[in-house]
């Protein structure tokens, strides 16, 4: 038997592989929520990098209970293959799920994936060529990111302002687009609480996004993993809803509201696309895990789904209520926040000058991390800005965690204003701030989301 080398991939070893990969892979990116993944792992480490759902408030007892009970029924079942789309009883639950976000959806035109990633993959592996024009927004989920790169299709980022993309502007690109004969294979939106903007698309511009894909015939893909994970406001209505089954791919899942552990997510799209996907995950892994399906069947079978939500969601609210608390006490008075009304994180935009990619290294010398902005864009925009997660650690950490992102924040800026002669006193601390002033806009990062403070946000930052 020979031995395996241990340690690091080394150059020549590359070298050795390199002229066997294939095109594709020279535009293939890691994810940086992935490999800050192995960075923060560490417990001395307060992340508020990941999109962590907190599955320590999930009883250890349902837990077991639900494995054993799914045991005795089906220990043969679960340990077999199964369907491509999915066992039955997943796409009932799937049926029930999306009728609490008041979408009717038929059984039928639903594939069972593994995890909502999958079916980026897919509609990606379905629809697109190399060069083909996927329109996103701007900032997009960054784990689209890697997968929209690897198809090497080109991403056109859309920008946003509170109330979600700027049907506007989507109008002039798609005239434009237009003009130069192309046509984008999708349209890639996250509605609900954005990731990771943390808005929301108003009701008017649902409604003119699914008549603009009806006109055109084109394409969109609905990713909505955090619509039931509303703290305030009213619900508006799906895409896939108001659209009929004709242009919408509806993207769901399960690990916001259950377990990302499970990697059970689901697509429902018109019949055509949804048989695309099903050979395509077909010849990517058969089917996904029947054991874990039949655990998500047996949670949804016991009845106690809709009280655990709204226990995740009085406790995500108040995370999300000491994250805001925090940025107004930690963070200089130039920086802009979002204010999402459910999800799971906070778009917060510093001051110009200030480069996130740059501020991670130092917050994780500090032992506290998150995603830069340029995570969230394909042509290098965001340097300013980062996601915060409010769901995956406790208040105290949270607290804690935007206090030491305040301390580099600070610190960089008074390196700055040494440098470039900027008085640092210029840049107020928050003990010697008076009332919030409204953050500046650089005209040249306009189309980088920069979002005022609420009124709220203003009073809550003069009274700390
Ligand atoms: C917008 C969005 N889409 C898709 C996914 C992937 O979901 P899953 O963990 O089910 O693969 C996530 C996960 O964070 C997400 O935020």
């Amino acid at each position: 038997m020979t031995s395996r080398r241990p340690g690091r991939t080394q150059a020549r070893d590359l070298e050795r592989y390199a002229s066997l990969f294939s095109s594709r892979t020279q535009n293939m990116r890691s994810s940086p929520m992935r490999d800050l993944m192995a960075l923060t792992a560490r417990p001395e480490v307060i992340s508020l990098a990941g999109g962590l759902p907190d599955t320590s408030t999930f009883p250890a007892e349902d837990f077991a209970k639900l494995m054993s009970h799914m045991a005795v029924k089906a220990t043969a079942r679960a340990l077999q293959y199964g369907p491509t789309e999915g066992i039955d009883e997943v796409r009932e639950a799937i049926v029930r799920v999306m009728a609490a976000e008041g979408t009717d959806v038929d059984g039928d035109d639903i594939l069972v994936t593994t995890g909502g990633q999958q079916v980026i993959d897919l509609v990606c592996k379905t629809l697109v060529d190399p060069g083909d024009v996927i329109i996103a927004e701007a900032p997009t989920y960054p784990g689209a990111v890697p997968t929209f790169s690897a198809y090497q299709a080109e991403v056109i980022q859309i920008e946003m302002d509170e109330d979600g993309m700027r049907i506007d502007v989507l109008e002039e690109t798609l005239e434009r687009l237009d003009r130069e004969g192309r046509r984008p294979k999708f349209i890639y939106t996250i509605p609900n609480f954005q990731n990771p903007a943390g808005v929301t698309m108003s009701a008017p511009r649902r409604r003119r996004l699914v008549d603009i894909a009806h006109e055109r015939e084109l394409l969109v893909l609905e990713d909505n993993p955090y619509g039931l994970l509303r703290y305030e406001g009213e619900p508006l209505p799906s895409l896939y809803a108001m659209d009929g089954g004709e242009f919408v791919i509806y993207l769901g899942t399960f690990s916001k509201i259950l377990s990302p552990g499970v990697r059970v997510g689901w697509a429902a799209a018109p019949r055509p696309v949804l048989q695309r996907m099903n050979i395509g995950k077909a010849s990517a892994d058969l089917c996904s895990s029947t054991l874990t399906q039949l655990f998500v069947a047996e949670y949804f079978a016991a009845g106690q789904w809709e009280a655990y939500m709204d226990e995740l969601r009085a406790l995500y609210r108040g995370r999300r209520d000491v994250l805001l608390e925090s940025l107004a006490k930690h963070l200089p008075a130039e920086a802009s926040w979002t204010r999402p009304e459910g999800g799971l994180f906070i778009w917060a935009t510093l001051p110009d000058g200030l480069d996130t990619t740059d501020l991670l290294a130092k917050a994780l010398s500090r032992n506290v991390a998150f995603v830069p902005g340029r995570a969230a864009f394909l042509d290098g925009r965001g340097g300013t800005s980062m996601r915060l997660n409010f769901s995956g650690v406790d208040e105290d950490r949270l607290r804690e965690g935007v206090r030491r992102i305040g301390e580099v924040v600070h610190e960089q800026l008074d390196l700055l204003g040494s440098l470039t002669g900027r008085r640092p006193g210029a840049i107020p601390r928050p003990s010697e701030r008076a009332t919030g002033a409204e953050p500046r806009v650089d005209p040249a990062l306009a189309d980088v989301l920069h979002l005022p403070r609420r009124e709220d946000d203003a009073s809550r930052r003069s009274s700390s």
